[in-house]
């Protein structure tokens, strides 16, 4: 962990169950707000919420076609390997997410760099990044080596920063599942968190919005931890279905992702992911959730009712 962030469970009382009122509610903020990553998944939420707060709102994207259409948003075109872009896309005072790129090795840290750079350079006023849970250069996963490098890249910028660490995405649960209900995984009986993609929008959002949230570290996860084996039975017993797993090995998995076309970097993401969860790096579940929010963060078994039709044998059961 970065010297001059710390882990919010452990620099300030937590306000666990407490619902916010006019009193405890910390300041608002009402500067222009800037979004990056708006036409994917976690940014198109976030923008969707601020657009709902009424928040001044600004979406950087690579092709304004694609762009969410929320009422009174300015959109201005910049990729992240564009500083000219960013430099007019990033101002004095705003309020930035900037989502983590799902590419691999030098070509994302280069990417995170340039924003990182221009958002220094325009003298931004915070910046909010979309991180990994155990984010460090000791860790196992190589996209948490990445994303903790990046955060020392925050911390030597100068800007001001918060850190939304997630584990693997709650919502992303039905792809971990083959179309026979079976998740054949190199995992033993490692045990994971997951993050709901629209419960890390929620604390982007307060965090973006409120003051108070500058130099701290959250980690968003589901209440619990759980073995492949605990999740296909979580996955049957919520969705009446039968879901099992069949252990793989590391071999078995690298021949099936081969199989598929996928390049280099994804390969060792994989095969990194596997030997970070077999050392226990996903099993970190944190109330900070609830300590943001003042909410409680859904369960697996809540994720899955919610996500039951995307599941692989709803399909079957359909079709009977
Ligand atoms: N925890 C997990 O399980 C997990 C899994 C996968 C990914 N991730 C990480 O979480 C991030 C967000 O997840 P998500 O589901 O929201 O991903 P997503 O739906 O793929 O969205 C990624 C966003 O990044 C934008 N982007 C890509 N390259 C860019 C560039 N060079 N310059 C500017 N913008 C660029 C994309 O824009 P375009 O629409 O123009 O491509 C898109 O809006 C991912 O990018 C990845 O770093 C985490």
């Amino acid at each position: 962990m970065s010297a001059d962030v710390h882990e919010y469970s452990r620099s300030k009382p937590p306000r666990r169950g407490r619902q916010r009122t006019a009193c405890n509610a910390p300041k608002r903020l009402d500067l222009m707000i800037v979004v990056t990553g708006s036409t994917g998944r976690v940014g198109g939420l976030v923008a969707q919420r601020l657009a709902q707060e009424g928040h001044l709102m600004r979406l950087l994207v690579r092709d304004p076609h694609r762009a969410p259409r929320l009422q009174g948003v300015e959109v201005e075109v910049a990729d992240y390997g564009n500083p000219e872009a960013l430099a007019k896309g990033l101002r004095n005072g705003d309020r930035v997410f900037m989502v983590s790129l799902w590419i691999g090795g030098e070509t994302r840290l280069d990417l995170h760099r340039s924003f990182i750079e221009a958002a220094a350079k325009a003298d931004v006023a915070q910046l909010v990044y979309l991180s990994f849970i155990n984010a460090g250069p000791t860790a196992i996963f190589s996209h948490a080596q990445e994303h903790g490098a990046t955060e020392k890249m925050l911390s030597a910028s100068g800007v001001p920063w918060t850190s939304i660490r997630n584990s693997m995405y709650a919502d992303d649960i039905p792809g971990w599942f083959d179309p026979d209900g079976v998740a054949r995984e190199p995992g033993d009986d490692a045990r994971m968190s997951f993050s709901y993609r629209p419960e890390l929008a929620d604390v982007i959002v307060v965090a973006l919005t409120e003051s108070g949230h500058e130099g701290r570290i959250y980690n968003i996860t589901t209440p619990e931890s759980v073995s492949m084996r605990e999740l296909a039975q979580i996955a049957s017993d919520v969705t009446g279905d039968a879901y099992r797993y069949e252990p793989s090995s590391d071999g078995e998995w690298i021949q099936r992702w081969e199989a598929q076309g996928r390049p280099d970097w994804a390969l060792e993401a994989g095969q990194t992911s596997y030997e970070a969860l077999r050392a226990g790096e996903f099993d970190l579940v944190s109330n900070d959730y609830n300590r943001v929010t003042g909410r409680k963060a859904a369960t697996i078994a809540r994720v899955i009712t919610n996500i039951a039709d995307e599941m692989p044998l709803a399909s079957t059961r359909s079709s009977l």
